[in-house]
C-alpha cells in the first residue's frame, strides 16, 4: 500500500512510523516538578544524536486529549531543566510498561511499578535503582513542533553497573545487558538476548586486500 501523508490520519501515521522505525531503544525517563514530585514514563522516540557534545533527543507528543497539553515529562523538563534516562532492559520490561499507564496525577508510577530510586551523581532527579544503566541529562533545548515537543538533553553523567562494562574501552557489554527495543504499537518488543551479529567495520586497506 502507499500512503500520502496529507491524506492519512494522525493515528495511522503514528502506527506506520513506529512500526517502521524499529527497533527503538526505550528511555524510562525520571523527572521532577517544581515541588520535587517525581515522575517516570517510557519514551521510544529516543536516541543519542551526537557525542561531542553528548546530546540525546526524544519526542514527546502532547496529551491525546487535545488542547496542546504537554505530558508530565515534557512539562517537568521545561520547568526544572533536568531528567534521567534509565536504560530499559528485559528484567524491568513489565515495570516500564506500568509506568506508561495514565494514572491520576496523585498516583506515583514508580510505586505502582514496584520500582525505587537512588540519588544521581550530578542532577537532582534520582535514577531508578533497578535500572542497570542511566544517563543524567540537563535540558539543552525543547522545540515545540505542532502537537509535539522534541527535547534535546545534554548528558552530564553516565552510570553503568560494573558487571556490564569492559573498562578497557570502556565498552558496554551489550550481550550481557539485555536491552529491550520497541517494535510497534501492538505491544511488540524485541529482546536482545542471544541476538548478536558481530561485524567489525572494514578499513580501506582491508577492502583493497579483498576483505568483505
Ligand atoms: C514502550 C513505550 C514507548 C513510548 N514512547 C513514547 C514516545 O516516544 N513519545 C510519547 O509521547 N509517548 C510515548 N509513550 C507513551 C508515554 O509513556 C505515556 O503517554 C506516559 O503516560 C506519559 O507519561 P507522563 O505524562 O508522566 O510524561 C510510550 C509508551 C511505551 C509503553
Amino acid at each position: 500500500m502507499n500512503f500520502e501523508i496529507e491524506k492519512t490520519k494522525t493515528r495511522e501515521i503514528y502506527n506506520l512510523l513506529i512500526g517502521l522505525v524499529a527497533p527503538r531503544p526505550i528511555a524510562l525517563v525520571t523527572s521532577m516538578n517544581e515541588e520535587g514530585r517525581l515522575n517516570a514514563a517510557p519514551f521510544s522516540s529516543y536516541n543519542y544524536l551526537c557525542t561531542d557534545p553528548p546530546i540525546i533527543g526524544m519526542g514527546v507528543m502532547d496529551r491525546p486529549t487535545g488542547g496542546f497539553v504537554p505530558k508530565d515529562t515534557a512539562r517537568n523538563i521545561r520547568r526544572t531543566g533536568e531528567f534521567v534516562v534509565n536504560v530499559v532492559t528485559e528484567d524491568i520490561a513489565t515495570q516500564m510498561n506500568i509506568c506508561a499507564t495514565d494514572f491520576p496525577a496523585e498516583v506515583d508510577e514508580l510505586e505502582m511499578a514496584g520500582l525505587t530510586t537512588t540519588p544521581s551523581q550530578i542532577v537532582k532527579v534520582p535514577r531508578i535503582a533497578q535500572a542497570h544503566a542511566a544517563l543524567e541529562c540537563k535540558e539543552y533545548t525543547t522545540m515545540e513542533i505542532g502537537r509535539s515537543r522534541i527535547i534535546l538533553g545534554r548528558v552530564v553523567a553516565i552510570y553503568i553497573e560494573d558487571q556490564f562494562l569492559d573498562p578497557s574501552g570502556p565498552y558496554v557489554l551489550s550481550e550481557e545487558l539485555h536491552a529491550l527495543g520497541r517494535m510497534n504499537g501492538l505491544g511488540s518488543y524485541v529482546k536482545t538476548r542471544d541476538a548478536f551479529l558481530t561485524m567489525p567495520r572494514i578499513s580501506y586497506e582491508e577492502w583493497k586486500k579483498g576483505k568483505r
